[in-house]
């Protein structure tokens, strides 16, 4: 298939992207972020400019690639950036992607959207969502990602809205949430790290999703769907996950707080859960996302083994790490 990417540059996209080319797709990839156009190498894709917030470029992407699927990514991310500029989210996540959705329909292009598990409010009782269960968002981001859906279903018949969790992946380049500020706080020389205990989710591992991304959009089994790793946990789970990877649990100490502890840091409400089922991919076959702490531990074995604590237990240099290599 011809897909054309938008926001290929980000977290996602540095998965989903490779993923794409290894199945043969003739990809286009485009962001707004053209600071590193190479990043899968002299072979891989050139990132190419689109803002996604400008008509008349996403129509002139459209008419040159021709595409038969459009992979939207582009989203402004940041909850705190989202509440302290309403309009400039409206327009980025939920305006862009009216847009998207109008090209796809005059080209006849499918479309993928990402969504966020940050569009449920987190007070159902079982704390576990599933497609079937109303939206009800908390802040700025997850308004305008949930009205991002909204403008797909209302626009295009051929779709697929997936949500995803707490984002794992990126590596060293394009890793700015959670797991990468644990390990910078590592590196920094920190012997005391601060996670939060009261709110719960499922961290998505980029790899695992593209693996899944593309059993789905082979089916055109379209619609919507969660796509988050298995099981359920908190920042503070994560830490600890990680910690016990990288063989540091007795040298750093990991203390639990609730989220007023960083309130002054991130003060956009948050929900407290945001644990999704794949209850669709589950019912037709395709969930192919693993155990969360699985995911954790192959990423960090994969992208930052650097700082995983060798077995001192163990007679000679060539001994294996903690966890093994
Ligand atoms: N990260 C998460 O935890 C998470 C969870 C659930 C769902 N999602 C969704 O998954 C998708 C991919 O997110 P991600 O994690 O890969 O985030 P990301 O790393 O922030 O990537 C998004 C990319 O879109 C670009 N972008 C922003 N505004 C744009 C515009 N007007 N036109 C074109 N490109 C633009 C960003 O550039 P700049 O960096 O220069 O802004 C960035 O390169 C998004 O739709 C997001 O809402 C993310």
């Amino acid at each position: 298939m011809k897909v054309l990417v938008t926001g290929g540059a980000g977290m996602l996209g540095r998965s989903l992207v490779p993923a794409l080319v290894g199945a043969d797709h003739d990809v286009t990839v485009t962001d707004i972020d053209l600071s590193a156009p190479t990043p899968w190498g002299p072979s891989g894709p050139v990132i190419t400019e689109l803002d996604v917030r400008e008509r008349s470029s996403i129509a002139d992407a459209f008419a040159d690639v021709r595409p038969d699927l459009v992979v939207h990514l582009a989203a402004g991310t940041s909850l705190e950036f989202a509440d302290a500029n309403e309009d400039a989210t409206y327009l980025t996540n939920t305006i862009a992607t009216k847009y998207v959705a109008l090209a796809a329909r005059k080209h006849d292009a499918a479309m993928v959207y990402i969504s966020t598990a940050g569009v449920f409010d987190g007070t159902k009782p079982s704390e576990v969502y599933n497609e079937y269960d109303q939206p009800n968002p908390l802040n700025v981001y997850g308004r305008t990602k949930y009205l991002g859906e909204l403008m797909v279903k209302e626009f295009l018949e051929r779709h697929y809205i997936i949500r995803a969790g707490w984002m794992v992946g990126g590596g060293r380049s394009k890793d700015h949430k959670f797991v990468a500020q644990i390990l910078q706080q590592i590196r920094d020389g920190k012997t005391t790290l601060y996670a939060v205990g009261d709110k719960l989710g499922t961290p998505t591992y980029t790899p695992d999703f593209a693996r899944t991304f593309l059993g789905l959009i082979d089916s055109e089994l379209y619609g919507l769907y969660h796509m988050a790793c298995g099981g359920r946990g908190s920042r503070f789970d994560v830490a600890a996950r990680i910690l016990d990877v990288l063989g540091m649990s007795d040298q750093i100490e990991l203390v639990e707080v609730t989220s007023d502890h960083f309130a002054e840091e991130f003060p956009s409400v948050r929900p407290y859960s945001e644990i999704m089922r794949n209850m669709n991919l589950e019912l037709q076959g395709m969930n192919h996302m693993r155990p969360w702490e699985v995911a954790i531990e192959e990423y960090l074995h994969n992208e930052f083994s650097d700082l995983i604590v060798k077995d001192r237990s163990a007679p000679t240099d060539a001994s294996p790490s903690l966890m093994g290599a």
